[in-house]
């Protein structure tokens, strides 16, 4: 038997539990992967909140990426074999704070061994989002970019990822956030009324490209900045088209290219906090305030670090 985290119910937090199941196995084109650790992301809330939808089968297992060991191969398992580290997103129904998990071969890439388990959990989802964002524009060097958010998950990797490409990052977050976001080679902005003005102030030219990880009116308000209304990317706000910005466009290339971004040392992950499998629901309720700073991971099997 197997371990996993998963809800129950659409609705809140009373309806997560941890249970346990069969070891799944591995169908075409899938890996069974003992999961190391597992990175927390506001999507694995709102999926149970129902905010995409309630026609998935219940219990949901909860988690989207995932790195582990490759404990078995399914039919055409894209060249892996047991015993292979990897980094991937879970397949379609399954879910990621397990003991257990599936994943696409097609999708996953071999962990570096420089890249830490728990490091390398960051990456299919927040990683991804995050090389995607930075990528809506040709960059220059020289040019400016806000990141609103720039103290979260995605947040801090991209603005990792823009001061690699040696770009002038200004991260809007909140006071708590502003060593964090130095520490990612922003210029911190002190969020809430009025951080457009406290922005135009630094690139009174305007900025090359916002990246957005808030939404609502904090996209609203910054939208303005961009030297053009097509400059402005997020991932927080599908109403961004509506200002002539767009959502993440994906690429394919995107874990392979941040996993490696992080094996040279130019992405970090932030892990802030983990959290064994059994505390799966204080790593989710830690991500669902919206206020996270860096990322959560729930570790399977290994010791944990407190919060800090
Ligand atoms: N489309 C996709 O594929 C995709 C993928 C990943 C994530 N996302 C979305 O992107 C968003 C960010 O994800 P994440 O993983 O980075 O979340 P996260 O780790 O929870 O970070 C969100 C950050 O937003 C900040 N924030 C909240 N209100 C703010 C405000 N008014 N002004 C400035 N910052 C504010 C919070 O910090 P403060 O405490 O400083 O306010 C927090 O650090 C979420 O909506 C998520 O669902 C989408």
């Amino acid at each position: 038997m197997s371990k996993i985290y998963v809800f129950t119910q659409f609705g809140g937090p009373e309806y997560q539990e941890l249970r346990e199941r069969p070891v799944p196995r591995p169908g075409p084109g899938e890996l069974l992967v003992e999961v190391r650790a597992a990175g927390v992301n506001p999507a694995d809330w709102k999926i149970r909140a129902g905010a995409f939808g309630t026609r998935r089968t219940l219990p949901v297992g909860m988690g989207l990426e995932v790195a582990g060991v490759v404990a078995a191969v399914g039919d055409g398992g894209g060249g892996f074999a047991a015993g292979d580290a990897v980094i991937a997103g879970v397949a379609g129904g399954n879910g990621g704070f397990a003991e257990h998990t599936l994943v696409k071969a097609a999708g996953a890439v071999a962990k570096p061994p420089e890249v830490s388990f728990t490091e390398a959990a960051t990456l299919p989802v927040a990683g991804t989002t995050a090389y995607d964002l930075i990528q809506h524009v040709e960059l220059v060097a020289g040019q400016t970019v806000v990141v609103l958010g720039a103290g979260g998950g995605v947040g801090l990797m991209v603005a990792q990822l823009a001061t690699a490409r040696e770009a002038h990052v200004i991260g809007v977050a909140s006071e708590a956030k502003r060593e964090l976001v130095e520490s990612a080679g922003a210029i911190f902005v002190r969020s809430g009324d009025g951080f457009p003005d406290r922005v135009r102030e630094l690139a009174p030219g305007g900025v090359h490209l916002v990246v957005d990880l808030v939404g609502g009116d904090v996209l609203r308000a910054a939208a303005p900045l961009a030297t053009d209304p097509a400059r402005v990317v997020s991932a927080a706000d599908p109403g961004v088209g509506e200002l002539g910005g767009a959502g993440r466009r994906r690429n394919p290339e995107a874990l392979a290219k941040v996993t490696e971004a992080v094996r040279r040392g130019l992405v970090a992950p932030y892990v802030t906090a983990t959290y064994p499998l059994e505390r799966a629901g204080e790593a989710l309720a830690a991500v669902e305030t919206g206020h996270a700073a860096g990322k959560i991971v729930v570790v399977v099997g290994r010791p944990v670090s407190p919060p800090r």
